[in-house]
């Protein structure tokens, strides 16, 4: 069995120059899949809200459909580090606030870190008094999609070379409160390789080129599960809605068919007990329908 990935394993693979493998899960079956595939870390994402739950949005999910799903995830793991996002409205109103939500991800779901975005005065503090008590924080900047709106939409962050100085100085603040790992989400190649080198935490990719210490996708989107809109950073591997989509219909074709279940598929009633069935069945009919009678 492979040891257990942590916080110390992630900041070894950068110095080592070795990449780090994210996903993305939100269930047990998928989290079983990702663990033994040799996924060092998966995230149980807020974008659960749009890939599994239909939102158009990270918004709507709630605290308890993200410990609900988290604790599922947990349940599939036995190697990876599982890291939950804190939902939006979860950690925004104080530190307290933060600290409690947080906390339940770890007490009442297992995961192992947490994950906000944004390098706010507010983040910087909840950070320091979480990773203080033991918690693992992930940071998370560029386009950070629990600010969509604010940003005008899903649009490439770090552009100018101001902005790509403000996301280096947030980079380097999420580190001094005690970030273990960055998710850099749309941000040019040169702006993430320049912050992963300045950085000592690895930072984790996803629309950021390939300069960065790993990479993560939404794993409905690298299936071809989720198929409303594709980003452009995303690349497919499956095929899985095609997929099943035909196997559904072949499925359905066989039920229409009475193809489905054979005998196989069936319980079959021993010989004996058929026979004797058959018998009773015989009797039954020689007393004639509705002559029971009725107290
Ligand atoms: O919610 C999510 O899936 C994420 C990743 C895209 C990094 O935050």
């Amino acid at each position: 069995m492979s040891k257990a990935v942590s916080t110390l394993t992630l900041q070894k693979y950068k110095k080592d120059g070795r990449k780090i493998v994210a996903l993305t899960a939100y269930d047990y079956s998928m989290a079983k899949i990702l663990d033994r595939a040799g996924v060092d870390l998966i995230l149980v994402g807020d974008s659960l809200a749009m890939v599994a739950l239909g939102h158009r949005t990270t918004h709507a999910v709630t605290m308890e459909e993200m410990l609900h799903h988290t604790r599922a995830v947990t349940r599939g793991v036995s190697t990876a580090m599982v890291v939950a996002d804190l939902p939006f409205m979860s950690y925004q109103v104080d530190v307290t606030q933060a600290i409690m939500n947080a906390g339940r991800f770890v007490k009442e779901a297992q995961a192992h870190a947490v994950k906000l975005e944004g390098a706010t005065r507010l983040n910087l503090e909840i950070i320091e008094r979480l990773v203080g008590m033991g918690i693992p924080v992930m940071g998370h900047l560029g386009y950070t999609p629990q600010a969509i709106h604010g940003l005008g939409g899903a649009r490439v962050q770090g552009r100018s070379a101001d902005e790509a100085i403000k996301l280096l100085d947030d980079a380097r603040a999420l580190e001094m409160a005690g970030c273990f790992s960055v998710v850099l989400e749309m941000v040019p190649t040169a702006v993430a390789k320049m912050v992963t080198e300045k950085l000592n935490i690895p930072t984790v990719g996803i629309g950021a080129g390939n300069a960065c210490d790993g990479q993560i996708l939404v794993t409905d989107d690298l299936l071809g599960k989720f198929t409303d809109f594709l980003p452009r950073f995303v690349r497919r591997y499956a095929d899985l809605s095609t997929v099943c989509q035909e196997a559904v219909a072949s499925y359905a074709a066989d039920v229409k068919s009475g193809d489905f279940p054979n005998a196989s598929e069936s319980f079959l009633l021993p010989k004996d007990e058929e026979a004797a069935l058959n018998k009773q069945l015989q009797l039954d009919k020689s007393v004639p329908a509705g002559s029971t009678e009725i107290c």
